[in-house]
C-alpha cells in the first residue's frame, strides 16, 4: 500500500492562545513544527468568527508552507468572503466544510446534494486558480457523487462518527467503518483523491489507515491535547508511526 500522508490541524493551537486574548501559543510555530517532525501538510479553517485561525495566521501559515514546499490544506465554508481569501492565498487545496456559528466543531459533511448549485460555480473558480478542491462529506453514495459532479478532485470522509462510537464502546463502530470503506471504493472508482479526518486518536487511526483508498488523514485536536503531556513532535511522530505500521499489516 502507498505511504499515507499525514495533514496535522493546528486550529486549536489558536484556540488555547485566544483563551487568554495573548499572543502565544503561535499555530504558526506549530506549524513549522509539525512539519519539521513528519506532518506532510498543514490544515488550518478560517471560521467565519475568527474563533481560533485569524486572518493573520493564515497569512503567515500560507507563506510558511509555501516556504517548506509543503500543502497548506485551508478549510472554509463556501461564502464568498471566504473564497475571497482563499483566491487571495491561493493554498494547495481548498477543503469545504459546512459552517454553524451555534457548532462547538464541525458537525458532519457538508450537504453537496443540496448545494450543489451554491457550492460547483465556487469549486469552478478554485479550479481556475490552480486550487485543487476537497469536499468534507459524510460516507453516503449520493455526496459522493454529488462531490464528483460539482467537479472536486477530493473527498474528506468524515471519520468522527466511527471514532466516537470507538471511544463510547458503541456496537455500531463495525458498521460505521465498513461505511468508511465503501465509501472510499465508490469515491475511489469515480477517480476521487479520499482522505479522511475529525476525531481521529492513536486508538482510531489504525483502522482508518487500513483503508486502502485513504491517501491524506488530516488530524488536529488529539494531537494539541496529547502535545501537553508528550511534545507535539513526539506526538505527530508516534502517530505518524501508528500509520506506517497500520499500513504496513
Ligand atoms: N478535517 C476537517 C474537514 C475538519 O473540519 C477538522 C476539524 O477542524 C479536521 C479534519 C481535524 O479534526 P480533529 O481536530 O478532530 O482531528
Amino acid at each position: 500500500m502507498t505511504r499515507l500522508r499525514l495533514g496535522v490541524n493546528i486550529d486549536h493551537v489558536a484556540t488555547l492562545r485566544n483563551a487568554r486574548g495573548a499572543t502565544y501559543p503561535d499555530p504558526v510555530r506549530a506549524a513549522r513544527l509539525a512539519m519539521s517532525m513528519g506532518a506532510d501538510g498543514i490544515t488550518a479553517h478560517l471560521r467565519e468568527d475568527r474563533r481560533h485561525i485569524s486572518d493573520a495566521d493564515i497569512a503567515a501559515i500560507s507563506a510558511l508552507t509555501r516556504e517548506v514546499g509543503k500543502p497548506l490544506n485551508f478549510e472554509m465554508a463556501v461564502t464568498d468572503e471566504m473564497e475571497a481569501i482563499c483566491l487571495s492565498h491561493r493554498p494547495h487545496a481548498a477543503c469545504l466544510v459546512p459552517e454553524r456559528r451555534e457548532e462547538v466543531t464541525t458537525e458532519g459533511g457538508l450537504d453537496v446534494v443540496g448545494g450543489h448549485n451554491r457550492i460547483a460555480p465556487s469549486v469552478r473558480r478554485f479550479l481556475a486558480a490552480g486550487i485543487r478542491v476537497s469536499c468534507f462529506i459524510d460516507a453516503d453514495p449520493q455526496q459522493v457523487l454529488a462531490a464528483k459532479s460539482v467537479g472536486a478532485q477530493i473527498v474528506e470522509f468524515t471519520t468522527g462518527p466511527y471514532c466516537d462510537a470507538v471511544r463510547e464502546g458503541s456496537d455500531q463502530a463495525h458498521a460505521l467503518l465498513e461505511s468508511l470503506s465503501a465509501a472510499a471504493r465508490q469515491a475511489h472508482a469515480l477517480g476521487l483523491e479520499v482522505h479522511g479526518g475529525h476525531g481521529i486518536d492513536f486508538e482510531t487511526v489504525g483502522a482508518i489507515a487500513r483503508i486502502p483508498e485513504m491517501v491524506e488523514l488530516n488530524i488536529g485536536h488529539f494531537l494539541i491535547g496529547e502535545a501537553v503531556f508528550m511534545g507535539l513532535g513526539p506526538a505527530i511522530q508516534h502517530m505518524r508511526s501508528l500509520m506506517d505500521e497500520a499500513r504496513a499489516q
